[in-house]
């Protein structure tokens, strides 16, 4: 059998990189090997990786020496950033920045961004509707992914521009999930108004991802996106229900409320829910769930997600 193309996967044991390094390694005859990178080679999810058949590399995105080395010999890289672990969308581009320099110095042969859309091309800084952040953004982690995405494209980095979406595992760690409002009955929060938001398990984009990758050239240089199902906050509501026997509301409040809730990224999710309720369309139709099926077969719906997981989601 001919040698397998590595693919250096940046974020190895978190959601996303994980996922992937999953898929490839379940795939024996795929034809791919995993390469997982991680700051700390000796931690647990990491010694997972490995005894599961991964090759663990050390590498930090804020070291684009670390990231030539962990791309060094690879055939692919799924590249990612972590705005939440930090917060700055100006560390954010120059993490993406130093990925795509590092991937055109190794001669990369396919990239997978994993970007978002820059939201200030529907809502422009002028734009009132909601406030201006870090005195230059309107969805902070959206819109420096975005800006970004021209550094690949400039360095002639063979890329796919990954679109993901909303992961439901925010309903467990994000502190989304329902909670108790004073009457006592359970509910979640959501500024959607009756809009549909594109969401799916995280466990799923790895697989998306492989899927890309394994039809080789075929999407270099375009934006592909991917989701589970597209729900409103009222059938996110209805499907909390089914799944645990007892009534679930959505509480609808506006994206000025959800602003103000005041743990850290509010303001920065209020406006990626108003962008989402606002540009519901061109949200969605960037996010097929038949395409995300093609590449996926085994991806989930909220419901069945929700079977496995619904006893990991905190209810008070
Ligand atoms: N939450 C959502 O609904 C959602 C939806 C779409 C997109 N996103 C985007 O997803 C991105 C995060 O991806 P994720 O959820 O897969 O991340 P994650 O689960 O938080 O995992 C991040 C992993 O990256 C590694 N990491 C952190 N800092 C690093 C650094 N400086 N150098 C190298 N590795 C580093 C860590 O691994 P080690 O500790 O092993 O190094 C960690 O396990 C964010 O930018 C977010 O905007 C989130």
């Amino acid at each position: 059998m001919a040698e397998k193309k590595i693919i250096a996967v940046v974020g190895a044991t978190g959601a996303q990189g994980s996922g992937l390094v999953r898929a490839i390694l379940n795939d024996p005859n795929g034809g791919f090997a995993a390469r997982a990178l991680t700051r700390d080679v000796h931690s647990p999810k990491a010694k997972e990786l490995a005894q599961l058949g991964a090759d663990v590399v050390a590498a930090d995105v804020d070291d684009i020496g670390s990231l030539k080395r962990a791309f060094a010999g690879a055939y692919g890289a799924y590249c990612v950033t972590f705005f939440w672990a930090h917060f700055s969308p100006e560390k954010e581009k120059a993490q993406a920045s130093d990925m795509a320099r590092a991937a055109k110095e190794t001669g990369i042969q396919h990239v997978i961004w994993s970007t978002l859309e820059d939201t200030r091309k529907w809502v422009p800084l002028s734009d009132n509707r909601m406030p201006t952040l870090q005195g230059k953004y309107k969805v902070a982690h959206f819109d420096a992914k975005g800006e970004a995405d021209h550094v690949f494209a400039e360095l002639g980095v063979p890329t796919t521009f990954f679109l993901t979406s909303f992961y439901w595992e925010n309903f467990i760690y994000f502190g989304m999930g329902p909670r108790k409002g004073p009457d006592g009955k359970l509910g979640i929060t959501l500024p959607m108004g009756d809009k549909k938001l594109p969401s799916m398990a995280s466990e799923d984009i790895g697989k998306c991802a492989y899927g890309i990758f394994k039809r080789g050239r075929e999407f270099i240089g375009k934006r592909v996106g991917i989701a589970g199902e597209h729900l409103t906050g009222a059938q996110f509501a209805a499907a909390f229900t089914r799944a645990l026997g007892r009534e679930v509301r959505y509480n609808e409040v506006s994206p000025d409320a959800y602003r103000k809730f005041g743990f850290p990224g509010a303001e920065d999710l209020g406006n990626m829910f108003q962008v989402n309720r606002d540009f519901e369309q061109p949200f969605t139709r960037a996010r097929s769930l038949s395409f995300s099926r093609e590449l996926n077969p085994s991806l989930q719906t909220f419901d069945t997600w929700l079977m496995q997981n619904k006893d990991r989601i905190p209810l008070e």
